[in-house]
C-alpha cells in the first residue's frame, strides 16, 4: 500500500520494517474514537471556513458510513495499513474522493491519536468503575449474610482477635471503593481535549479546539500544544490505579485460597467457578482466584513498561510511544475481565460458618479479652497482659483453653478472677462488646453495610 507520506521518498518502506512500523493490529480497536474525533474536526472545519460546508458533510456521510461497515463487518481492517488512522482516512477518500484530503487540514496523527487514547480509555474506565461496583455490590450482600459469622482475625497470618467474617470481607470493599475513587480522578484530570495541538506548535488556521473539545465530552482543552501531544501521564496514573486494583484482588485471592483449602475449609467455591485435576479425581482448584492473582503481575508489567517507555523521552512525540498501547490496552482487558469474573465468584461461594467457629474457638483469640477483664477489674494493663500471658502457657502446657481452664485454676492465678469470666471471654461476647467505631461489632458492620448501600445507590441508582 502507498504510504501517504512517501512523496519525500524515492524508495518503499522495506516489507519487514513496514511490519515493524504497523500498529493496525493493535491501534484498531480504537476505530470508534478515530471516527467521532475526525466527524467533529470536519464539523470545526467548516464552522471555521476551512473547508466548506458541503465538503464537510461528505466527510461526515463517509465517515459515518465506515464506521457502520466496521461494525457490521462488511469492512474488514486491512492489516498492511500503517495504523488506524490513515486506515480510516485513506478508505475516506477512497469512498469520497478528494473532499476526504481536506480532514487533516489544522491537525496531525500526533494529536489524533492522543485525542483517540483520552477517548477510549474514558469509555473503558467508565466500564470498569461499573465492574468495580457490581463486586463492591457483591462483597457487600456476602457481608450481610454473614454478619454473625465468627471468625478469628489474623496479624501474621497467626490468630489474633475474633471478628466476624462480614466485617473480614467488607475491608475488600473499602479498598475497591477507593480504587472508584482513584479512576474517577485520573479521568477528570485526563478529560481534556489535546486535539489541535496538531504536530506539536499548534497551527496557523483559525480553529477552534473549544468547540471540537465541548462536542467530544471534554472538559476542557490541554493548554500547551507540545504537552497536548507528548504527555501521557494519564496512562501512568491510571496503570498505576489498575495495579492497585489488581493488588487488592490478589489479596483477596489469596485469602479465597488459603480459606478453600482442606485445613482451613473456611469457604468453598461454586463448581461453576473451580475446576478439577487430570490425575487426581478428589482435587477442587480455585483456578480463577489463582489466575487473577497471577495476572497481578502482568498488570505491574504495564505499569512498569509505561514508565520505562516514557523515561528520558524528548519532547515532543516519538514512535516510542505507540508502543504505550499494548500495555494499557492489555491491562485494561485484564482488569475486567478479573473484576467480572470475581463478583459472581464471590456471589456464589458458601461460607461454611460452622468452620469458621470451630476454628475460632480452638485458639487464645480471646486472651486479649481477658486481660481486658482484669483491666475493668482495676489492674493496669501491662500488668494483666503479663498474668493472661503466663496463663496461655499454663493452659498449652496442661492441654487447655482459656474457656476450659476450671475457675479453681483461674483464682490461683489472680484473685479478681471469678466465673463471670467465661461469658466475658465467649467469642459472641468479645465480638459484640467491640463497639468502638470501625471495629467488628455489630453495630459497627451496620454501619459500613449502610455507608456502602449508601454510596452504590449514589454511584448506581439500583436501591
Ligand atoms: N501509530 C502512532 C502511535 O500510536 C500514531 C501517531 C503517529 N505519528 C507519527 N508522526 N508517526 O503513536
Amino acid at each position: 500500500m502507498d504510504k501517504m507520506w512517501a512523496g519525500r521518498f524515492s524508495k518503499a518502506l522495506d516489507k519487514e520494517a513496514d511490519d515493524f512500523n504497523s500498529s493496525i493490529h493493535f491501534d484498531s480497536r480504537m476505530y470508534k474514537q478515530d471516527i467521532t474525533g475526525s466527524i467533529v474536526h470536519a464539523k470545526m472545519l467548516s464552522r471555521q471556513g476551512i473547508i466548506s460546508g458541503s465538503e464537510s458533510e461528505e466527510i461526515i456521510d463517509g465517515l459515518s458510513a465506515i464506521l457502520e461497515d466496521i461494525e457490521s463487518g462488511k469492512l474488514r481492517f486491512d492489516m498492511d495499513a500503517e495504523e488506524i488512522h490513515m486506515f480510516i482516512e485513506s478508505e475516506l477518500t477512497k469512498r469520497i474522493g478528494d473532499a476526504g484530503k481536506k480532514l487533516h487540514t489544522a491537525r496531525s496523527r500526533n494529536d489524533q491519536v492522543a485525542l483517540d487514547i483520552r477517548m477510549y480509555l474514558r469509555a473503558e474506565c467508565d466500564e470498569i468503575c461499573t465492574l468495580l461496583l457490581n463486586l463492591i455490590e457483591a462483597i457487600k450482600d456476602k457481608a450481610y449474610e454473614n454478619k454473625d459469622a465468627i471468625m478469628s482475625g489474623y496479624t501474621h497470618l497467626q490468630r489474633a482477635q475474633p471478628i466476624t467474617f462480614a466485617h473480614h470481607i467488607l475491608t475488600y470493599a473499602f479498598m475497591l471503593l477507593r480504587d472508584f475513587g482513584r479512576i474517577k480522578d485520573a479521568v477528570g484530570r485526563m478529560n481534556i481535549s489535546p486535539i489541535g495541538s496538531c504536530a506539536l506548535a499548534g497551527t496557523t488556521y483559525n480553529t477552534d479546539r473549544y468547540f471540537e473539545a465541548e462536542n467530544l465530552g471534554f472538559d476542557g482543552i490541554t493548554l500547551n500544544s507540545i504537552d497536548g501531544v507528548s504527555d501521557r501521564d494519564f496512562c501512568v496514573e491510571l496503570l498505576a490505579d489498575f495495579s492497585t486494583i489488581m493488588m487488592h484482588l490478589s489479596r483477596f485471592s489469596e485469602e479465597i485460597i488459603l480459606w478453600s483449602s482442606w485445613e482451613f475449609k473456611f469457604v468453598e467455591l461454586d463448581d461453576s467457578y473451580t475446576t478439577g485435576s487430570s490425575i487426581m479425581p478428589q482435587k477442587k482448584n480455585s483456578d480463577m482466584a489463582e489466575l487473577v492473582r497471577g495476572k497481578t503481575g502482568r498488570v505491574y508489567g504495564d505499569l512498569f513498561a509505561m514508565l520505562t517507555i516514557l523515561k528520558g523521552l524528548p519532547l515532543a512525540y516519538n514512535k516510542d510511544m505507540q508502543e504505550d498501547k499494548e500495555a494499557i490496552f492489555d491491562a485494561v482487558d485484564t482488569v475486567k475481565k478479573c473484576l467480572s469474573i470475581f463478583a459472581p465468584m464471590i456471589s456464589t461461594m458458601r461460607v461454611l460458618k460452622e468452620n469458621m467457629y470451630k476454628a475460632a474457638g480452638e485458639g487464645f483469640i480471646n486472651a486479649t479479652d481477658l486481660a481486658d477483664y482484669l483491666v475493668k477489674k482495676g489492674m493496669p494493663f501491662r500488668t494483666a497482659y503479663k498474668h493472661v500471658g503466663e496463663i496461655v502457657g499454663y493452659c498449652i502446657k496442661n492441654g487447655y483453653v482459656l474457656d476450659s481452664l476450671p475457675i479453681e485454676k483461674y483464682k490461683e492465678f489472680d484473685a479478681l478472677f471469678d466465673n463471670d469470666l467465661f461469658n466475658e471471654i465467649s467469642l459472641e461476647t468479645c465480638v459484640s462488646k467491640r463497639i468502638s467505631a470501625g471495629g467488628t461489632g455489630p453495630s459497627s458492620v451496620q454501619k459500613q453495610i449502610d455507608y456502602i448501600t449508601e454510596f452504590l445507590t449514589n454511584e448506581k441508582g439500583i436501591y
